[in-house]
């Protein structure tokens, strides 16, 4: 979890937080809102829900939300305050904009939810003197602070089972398949579902070496060897999975097929993992702002 202080003010209790969702939604962002409306309003504060995230902060798009608004939530993927990539955000005046709403609508703290993106833009609020905590809440798990972000263990599942499939169809057809999954400039899920798919060849930004020709020798030694499946596990940070199937089956004659498996490993509902560090991580990330007095410590 990230906590930005924002500027040293008296000490009486945060009464109002706001909360919100940012950047590529993950299953189990809705289990973290649910934890820190409900453990904010036990404590005795007001919670503002804040839809389409540093977006409808900018345009005031608010919501109070109650123990109630986030019933039935915790097993459902997206988001309920829907999410959005900010572009204003990223230009000096958008965080400061961003600090002045909060206080003209009596927005004390601010909890976000997200990933890498939205980590920068809670620290820049910070600096405006708006206390922030963000949750990392992406399926990337690239949040350097974290050793886990929400949604990563069902991106995974997902992706996991998908792979499965195509195998299946691979095998029958005796095919090579470059299945290429997402991650942004991260390796993490191509690195975990080709272990866990058994695949012949994992390739993951932080490591591959682009030598395809030595990639193509595996295989083509692999089929002399009597291989008949050959599975390729692709990070979206390398890329160009189609052009490399063309070349994988000009150069060794073996049907090669992609298959980028896309938004679909962002949505479903949440694992149990992610469900139990989304409501962990939501009810943590209210404790310092109500516990503690304006200035977080
Ligand atoms: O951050 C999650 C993620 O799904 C990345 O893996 C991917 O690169 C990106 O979001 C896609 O973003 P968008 O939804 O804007 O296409």
């Amino acid at each position: 979890m990230g906590i930005f202080k924002g500027k040293k003010t008296e000490e009486t209790k945060v009464k109002t937080i706001g909360v919100l969702t940012s950047g590529g939604d993950a299953p189990g962002m809705n289990a973290a809102v649910r934890a820190v409306v409900r453990t904010a309003v036990h404590a005795g504060c007001k919670v503002i829900g804040i839809r389409r995230g540093y977006s409808g902060l900018l345009e005031e798009d608010f919501t109070e939300m109650t123990t109630r608004s986030v019933a039935d939530i915790i097993q459902r993927g997206g988001t309920i305050l829907y999410t959005a990539r900010c572009a204003e955000m990223m230009r000096p005046e958008g965080p400061e904009k961003a600090a002045y709403i909060c206080r003209k609508n009596g927005i004390e703290a601010l909890v976000v939810i997200g990933g890498d993106g939205s980590y920068r833009g809670a620290y820049e609020i910070s600096k405006h003197g708006i206390n922030v905590v963000a949750i990392p809440g992406t399926i990337d798990l690239d949040v350097a602070s974290s050793d886990y972000t929400i949604g990563f263990d069902t991106a995974l599942n997902t992706a996991m089972e998908a792979i499965d499939r195509v195998r299946d169809t691979s095998a029958s057809h005796e095919r090579c398949s470059i299945i290429e999954v997402m991650g942004r400039k991260a390796g993490h899920i191509a690195l975990w579902c080709g272990i866990a798919n058994g695949a012949e060849e994992i390739l993951v930004p932080e490591r591959y070496d682009y030598e395809e020709q030595a990639i193509i020798d595996r295989i083509a030694e692999r089929k002399k060897l009597g291989k008949k499946l050959h599975i390729i596990i692709n990070a979206e940070g390398v890329g160009d999975s189609n052009g490399m199937a063309k070349r994988i089956e000009a150069a060794t004659g073996l049907e090669t097929r992609a298959t980028i498996i896309g938004y679909i490993q962002r949505g479903g509902s949440p694992t149990c993992r992610d469900r139990v560090f989304a409501s962990a991580m939501g009810a943590r990330a209210v404790e310092p702002i109500w516990t503690s007095p304006r200035r977080l410590r």
